[in-house]
């Protein structure tokens, strides 16, 4: 499976995640249901070496990343870091926690892009969902702020049963706080998204106007806001090319200095990861086992071996055909040529109005 380090693709994008600490409880959140502790995160100097030698290894981009990556108080030195690097910086915020002087010290020290996630279009719904009375409002603040300083502001709408018939109010949303970008994302069942998956499930009925709803949302709102959907896994009939397929195009590293090929890997069984405090990052990305395990196409099984889609979507997720299968090398069940594509339709079809198990 090892490859020469000529033949490797480089990768094009780094998520950094300062920390897992975050003020919201969101019951999809992609962080792992074990946190990294905040005494184990990686400190300031280890950050900008580490940004140093993406720089080098071809990354042009960093997003900046947690948890809250606002709950760190050297966040402007980390930013400056990666900007000092040559990385275009982009902070992921929940809003919550960034103080009106750090997100001005941030755009002082360079930033370069703002993404704020928005839970619904409605506050008392919004703060639900996000397990915190308030967000909404600190959204909108930071929201106005980001525009004011004429930073890029993308608006991140991770949909599901309790909002997805809002798409349309959400894009509104994101127009009338000033965003250039909105992304409509379903939700993806891992990390705490899979013990809420009965409460989070859309019916099929919701997907359809939705994807209706966003088309026509696209032409008329077309030239004033740039929106990126995709229909949801568990109603597409083939997957989407995960991370642009492993060990490609992206890195995730976790608080604790772990690299991870993609943000969900943790969850796969018998991966050796290995951390940015022993080793540099090229060494990692070109060496490591967890990076090796599934690049390319030779760890393939039928049907994705010999399938002529293998180039484009890499047999799926490896994630979460392991969660759904058991086994991380199996086609991910969301393709309908996967043997066990019949248990997606199964499961999407359980769903309980139950009280969400919430990220604490
Ligand atoms: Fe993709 Fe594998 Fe399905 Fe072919 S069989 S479309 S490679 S997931
Ligand atoms: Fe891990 Fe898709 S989330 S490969």
């Amino acid at each position: 499976m090892a490859q020469s380090s000529e033949k490797l693709p480089r990768p094009l994008g780094l998520l950094a995640e300062l920390t897992h600490r975050c003020p919201l409880a969101c019951p999809y959140c992609s962080n792992p249901l074990q946190l990294d502790k905040r005494g184990d995160e990686l400190d300031t100097a280890t950050w900008a070496r580490v940004f140093g030698e993406a720089a080098r290894l071809g990354v042009i981009q960093v997003h900046l990343s947690g948890g809250e990556p606002a709950a760190r108080r050297d966040l402007v030195e980390i930013m400056a870091a990666a900007h000092q690097a040559g990385l275009y910086t982009n902070l992921i915020t929940s809003a919550v926690g960034l103080r009106p002087e750090t997100f001005s010290a941030l755009v002082d020290a360079g930033l370069d892009h703002v993404q704020i996630s928005i839970q619904d279009s409605d506050a008392h719904s919004a703060d639900h969902i996000a397990g915190y009375e308030g967000a909404f409002e600190r959204k909108r603040a930071l929201a106005a702020a980001v525009v004011a300083r004429k930073v890029p502001l993308t608006v991140n709408a991770v949909m599901h049963r309790a909002n997805i018939d809002h798409v349309s109010d959400m894009v509104e949303l994101a127009l009338s706080l000033g965003a250039s970008r909105v992304e409509i994302a379903h939700v993806q069942y891992y990390g705490w998204a899979l013990p809420n998956r009965a409460m989070l499930m859309p019916t099929r009925e919701q997907v359809d106007l939705a994807v209706a709803a966003v088309e026509e949302l696209r032409t008329r709102h077309h030239g004033a806001i740039v929106i990126d959907a995709v229909v949801p896994d568990y109603y597409a009939r083939f997957p989407k090319p995960c991370v642009g397929g492993w060990g490609r195009r992206s890195l995730n590293i976790t608080p604790s200095g772990k690299v991870l090929p993609c943000h969900a890997a943790e969850s796969l069984p018998d991966l050796e990861f290995w951390s940015v405090r022993d080793r540099s990052l090229a060494d990692i990305w070109i060496s490591s086992p967890a990076f090796q395990a599934f690049r390319g196409t030779s760890w393939m099984q039928e049907p994705c071996a010999s399938c002529p889609r293998r180039e484009q979507d890499f047999g799926g997720c490896r994630c979460q055909a392991f969660a759904l299968t058991g086994d991380a090398r199996a086609t991910d069940p969301v393709c309908h040529l996967s043997p066990h594509h019949a248990m997606v339709a199964e499961l999407a079809a359980v769903r309980t109005e139950a009280a969400y198990i919430y990220r604490r």
